[in-house]
């Protein structure tokens, strides 16, 4: 739909400003490949936190071919950046960014269509040059219009704002998306992209209004037809889960949202009875996460997910949904315009 092409349509060369989010630690390389050919702009995901730097670069390797395999659009790749006690980017991150480059470096197909990796948690700006020189868009993912405007001044093109209420790991502060997308659309000059809650026309329409130039989403492609890389039991929790079925927990870097069951009680009783090592619980929940997203074990298992699983009711197929998605957001903009003028 050209009219919804802005700044970040152009700079990523993709049709609508809708994106597909890395949702690691397990795959996400058939949403990446559908998401993309529909127009919007696929993410593949990182496999997993706990990995063998070299094992996991070469796992993401794999998925980053497989996606460039199924689509000849523009995709992205995800990468969250922790860091050690001393401050250090952790090996496995320092890996994965590498990977990216490298990929894009090696291959003239990948080179074209490796447009973008999304950081996320820490901000790797010790990489930027190793990012801006491998032609990368950079994008990265914030909670805070600090961090955002830290971000920018690092030199990033696009910010990713996700609110509170979003899937996966949230943020320390709890910011809503109402609340801070707008007050970083109106503290940055890059494009800014809405995360946390989106699912439909209208949400895309709320992100423009707001001065946002897209919309990001987790969640919302669990559920669709495309993702059989996933255990299908998983979409049907998001597909059943109604307002109040999700709670935040700590994961990996700090809080993190998902669907509250048993496995989602035994994290916090490990976390009280301290009965890990810190070692032992960062793969404990990469092993949880695993177990749903691949095994479909959902009552052992944890599920990130956002709150807008109340609002998501029906399986879609990704070829439908992103173009009908754009068109609606297009018809609610250009049926608001009408509004205020007078009637004869
Ligand atoms: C199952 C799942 C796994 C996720 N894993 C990651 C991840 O590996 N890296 C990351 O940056 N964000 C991750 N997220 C967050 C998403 O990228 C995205 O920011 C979030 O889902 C947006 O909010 P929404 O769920 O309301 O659409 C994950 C989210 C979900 C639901």
């Amino acid at each position: 739909m050209a009219e919804l092409s802005n700044r970040l349509t152009a700079l990523l060369g993709i049709e609508y400003p809708i994106i597909q989010e890395g949702m690691g630690p397990f795959k996400t390389n058939r949403i990446a490949a559908a998401a993309s050919a529909a127009g919007g702009l696929g993410t593949v995901s990182m496999p997993g936190m706990t990995k063998d730097p070299a094992v996991g670069s070469r796992l993401l390797r794999e998925n980053i071919e497989q996606v460039a395999a199924s689509t000849d659009r523009p995709f992205a790749v995800n990468v969250p950046v922790g860091r050690d006690a001393a401050g250090t980017v952790l090996p496995v991150s320092e890996a994965y960014i590498r990977a990216v480059v490298e990929a894009r470096d090696s291959d003239s197909t990948l080179s074209r269509q490796l447009v973008a990796l999304t950081t996320s948690a820490g901000f790797p700006g010790e990489f930027r040059p190793l990012i801006r020189d491998a032609g990368l868009v950079h994008m990265h993912k914030v909670g805070s219009t600090k961090h955002a405007r830290k971000a920018e001044d690092a030199g990033v093109d696009v910010i990713i704002a996700s609110g509170y209420e979003m899937g996966g790991h949230t943020h320390a502060t709890p910011v809503h998306t109402f609340v801070l997308v707008p007050n970083i659309t109106e503290a940055v000059s890059v494009p800014v992209v809405l995360s946390g809650g989106a699912r439909d026309g209208r949400t895309l329409a709320a992100a423009l209004a707001l001065g946002a130039s897209g919309v990001a989403m987790g969640t919302r492609f669990i559920a669709t037809e495309d993702n059989t890389d996933w255990h299908t039991a998983y979409a049907q929790k998001i597909l059943d889960a109604g307002e109040g079925d999700d709670m935040v927990f700590p994961a990996v870097y700090g809080p993190a949202r998902g669907l509250h069951n048993a496995g989602v009680d035994r994290l916090l009783e490990i976390v009280r009875t301290n009965e890990m090592s810190q070692d032992e619980l960062t793969r404990w929940k990469d092993e949880a996460l695993i177990r749903a997203q691949e095994d479909g074990d959902v009552d052992n298992g944890a599920m990130p997910a956002g709150q807008v699983v109340s609002g998501i009711h029906e399986l879609v197929s990704i070829a439908e949904f992103i173009p009908r998605m754009a068109a609606e957001a297009a018809d609610i903009l250009r049926r608001l315009a009408g509004v205020g003028q007078p009637v004869h």
